[in-house]
């Protein structure tokens, strides 16, 4: 469904250059919830960004249903745009308006009609669960809530992929569950195709079928989610590993060795 080949991103800036992504090749079939985690500066959100061209790669290509989109403008961009829902660590709402009117939003720049894009937002409220807080201002929710906003908003346009940029990384565990749950709903229920992106082994293991772990702008493994973290092969991941138990590589390989001698 969404295929990047050879992908690289180099930033440009007045005090020389970044090079954020680095011949990425990843491909990501329909029905994935396709994880990709690394560290800060990593190049996750960069990666993502390039997928609905928020980003244009410097080199390489964005596939998307074997279609070559990278070089899309205008029209067949903001087509492209509206089927892919995005959701941020921010939440991103209006601030200015109520909660049934940030998800009415995407449907008024489509110019649909006002009774039919309201009876579409209340229903995705319903399906988040926040039906209740239709004419309520985010300033009012709490950031699960908010989230679960975004999550209609993206929602609005039928989109077949959604994007989650490190969507519940500033939400509390019990309320970063809920809202895994939610996505991993909406990706069965609905078959939304979903990146999502996340420096958290928790969060990549609740939802993702495959990982893609990138360090330094590059993928340093792809698999199974079980597999990469079970087995790992990249010292990339190891170190994500070792980081997420509070250990250094060292220690974390030493006590893996224990463990595998006594199993
Ligand atoms: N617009 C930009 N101009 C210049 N450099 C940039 C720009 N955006 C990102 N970078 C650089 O590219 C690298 C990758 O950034 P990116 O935002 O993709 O990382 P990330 O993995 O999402 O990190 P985080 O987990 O902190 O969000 C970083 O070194 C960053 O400073
Ligand atoms: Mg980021």
């Amino acid at each position: 469904m969404i295929n990047l080949t050879n992908l690289s991103k180099t930033y440009f800036g007045r005090f020389g250059s970044h090079e954020a992504l680095r011949d990425v090749n990843l491909h990501v079939e329909r029905g994935d919830v396709f994880g990709i985690i690394g560290q800060s500066g990593a190049g996750k959100s960069t990666l993502v960004r390039c997928i609905n061209l928020l980003e244009r790669p410097t080199e390489g290509s964005v596939i998307i249903d074997g279609k070559d989109v990278t070089a899309y403008r205008g029209k067949e961009l903001s087509q492209l745009r509206e089927s892919i829902g995005m959701i941020f660590q921010n939440f991103s709402l209006f601030q200015q308006r109520t909660v049934l009117r940030n998800v009415t939003f995407p449907l008024e720049l489509r110019r649909e009609d006002k009774t039919a894009a309201e009876k579409r937002a209340l229903e995705l409220l319903e399906l988040v669960g926040l039906a209740d807080k239709a004419a309520s201002y985010p300033s009012q929710l709490s950031g699960g809530q908010q989230q679960r906003v975004a999550i209609a908003r993206a929602l609005a346009n039928n989109p077949e992929i959604m994007l989650c940029d490190e969507a519940t990384s500033a939400l509390d565990t019990m309320t970063t569950h809920a809202i895994l749950d939610l996505l991993r709903d909406i990706n069965k229920e609905l078959g939304v195709t979903m990146v999502v992106i996340t420096h958290s082994l928790s969060v990549a293991k609740q939802i993702c079928n495959k990982v893609a772990v990138i360090e330094g702008g590059a993928i340093a493994e792809v698999g199974a989610t079980d597999e990469v973290f079970g087995n790992p092969q990249s010292d990339a991941t190891r170190r994500l590993i070792a980081a997420d138990s509070g250990l250094s590589v060292e220690e974390f390989e030493a006590a893996r060795a224990a463990t595998s001698k006594e199993a």
